[in-house]
């Protein structure tokens, strides 16, 4: 068979929705200084899709920063990979802030976060390792455990007995091929919101020898009293041997890190292939993100206007009679029942009528029957904002329980 007539037979669980999806639903375009208000199709609308939980995209200091670092060094500095020619101070200098903001001994600059994470689950391990991760981890990690070449035990979400069990096989397995165990979990899951029970987890090393690699994407800067991560935020900063934060959520940016030993720091220089094979972070990246971190720790307020608006959505929408799950972070499900059809119908009129726009999550993702309407609050939304959705939220449940969204198919835009 021809491969190209092939991916016109399955076009995969998103993208056979394409036809009627692009250009609304998914790929959408947002315009404007990225903030609570931004345009969509033309309108002004407000936006809960967005990680810019502090608020950074467009702080001042912020845009200042990048903007002098651009003209300064253009786009292109430094060429070459960091092991070949593209090192710098710079680099270093943000890598050694982020060990100091982290408590670790030293720290490696990702240029992607999600293909960072892959890299780095591929780096440590080898065929004679178990890994063994929650199974509602990110795509990443997915991901670097499928490069994995030897076994690997995903237990149930966040249940620490599953947990235990599969240490247990994971320990009889290495103590045969002499391997080690490397347990991976988030530090708050980016769809439910919910945290990794890194405390529970850590608590574990007493029984079990293996070592925890947290993926605190959605944590990092939102999480833990200097907004260090939800490592901080249960007390247990060092029982997480290996951290990883993205600069694309709260720093608004682009990139991530990890940081850990830096006995295991100098192991990835040297051996991950996604930083050793590809070109080093642009130098106005690396400045923004000293820009960023220097906000993060120095301007708490972010963080406290961030959970100000988290806890008025969330505590109003308890309220209001929704189900948000389990969240004990900014992201903030709203679960209703509903088809796939309905669910478009829903957002197509709180986009149209109430010019909200909020992102859904369906089926692949979230079970079939089950809508996941995901808000993402910000330091820059305002409790007006909370209000007028809530009461939007309100109006648009009335409708979808009288079935006024009732459908089958996509909504048409
Ligand atoms: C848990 C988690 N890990 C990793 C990533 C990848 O981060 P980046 O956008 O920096 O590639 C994401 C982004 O969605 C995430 O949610």
């Amino acid at each position: 068979m021809d491969l190209f007539e092939k991916l016109l037979q399955d076009r995969g669980p998103i993208g056979q929705h394409a036809k009627d999806s692009h250009g609304y639903f998914t790929f959408p375009k947002l315009e404007g200084d990225i903030g609570a208000h931004m345009i969509f199709r033309g309108k002004q609308c407000l936006v809960w899709s967005l990680n810019n939980y502090l608020g950074l995209a467009n702080h001042p200091e912020v845009r200042k920063t990048d903007a002098e670092a651009a003209a300064q060094y253009g786009m292109g500095s430094p060429m070459g990979a960091r092991m070949m020619s593209g090192n710098t101070d710079w680099h270093e200098k943000l890598e050694a802030e982020l060990s100091d903001f982290e408590k670790k001994e030293d720290t490696i600059l990702l240029n992607y976060g999600y293909q960072g994470m892959v890299s780095a689950i591929d780096c440590l391990v080898d065929r004679r390792d178990v890994i063994v991760y929650d199974s509602e981890s990110h795509a990443c990690i997915i991901d670097g455990v499928r490069l994995h070449m030897g076994k690997r035990f995903v237990y149930a979400h966040n249940d620490i007995e599953n947990l235990e069990k599969q240490l247990e096989r994971a320990t009889r397995l290495t103590d045969e091929t002499g391997g080690a165990i490397l347990l991976i979990t988030e530090g708050v899951f980016g769809m439910s919101g919910d945290m990794g029970r890194v405390a529970d987890i850590v608590a574990l090393k007493k029984k079990y020898q293996f070592r925890l690699f947290l993926d605190d994407a959605h944590g990092f800067g939102t999480m833990g009293k200097t907004g260090a991560g939800a490592h901080e935020e249960q007390g247990v900063m060092d029982g997480v041997d290996i951290y990883f934060g993205t600069f694309a959520k709260s720093m608004a940016s682009i990139g991530g890190f990890i940081s850990s030993t830096a006995q295991v720091i100098e192991y990835l220089r040297y051996n991950m292939r996604s930083q050793i094979f590809a070109k080093s972070m642009p130098m106005p990246l690396v400045m923004g993100a000293l820009k960023r971190l220097e906000l993060l720790r120095t301007q708490p307020e972010l963080k406290n206007n961030l959970w100000k608006i988290v806890n008025a959505l969330q505590n109003g929408l308890k309220e209001a009679g929704f189900d948000i799950g389990k969240t004990q972070s900014p992201v903030t499900p709203v679960f209703l029942n509903g088809t796939i059809g309905e669910a478009t119908k829903l957002i197509y009129d709180m986009r149209e009528n109430y010019n909200i726009f909020c992102s859904m999550v369906v089926y692949p993702v979230v079970p079939k029957g089950i809508i996941l309407l995901r808000l993402i609050p910000t330091a820059v939304h305002t409790v007006e904002d909370v209000n007028y959705t809530i009461d939007a939220f309100r109006k648009a449940y009335v409708k979808l329980k009288a079935g006024e969204y009732a459908s089958d198919k996509i909504a048409s835009f």
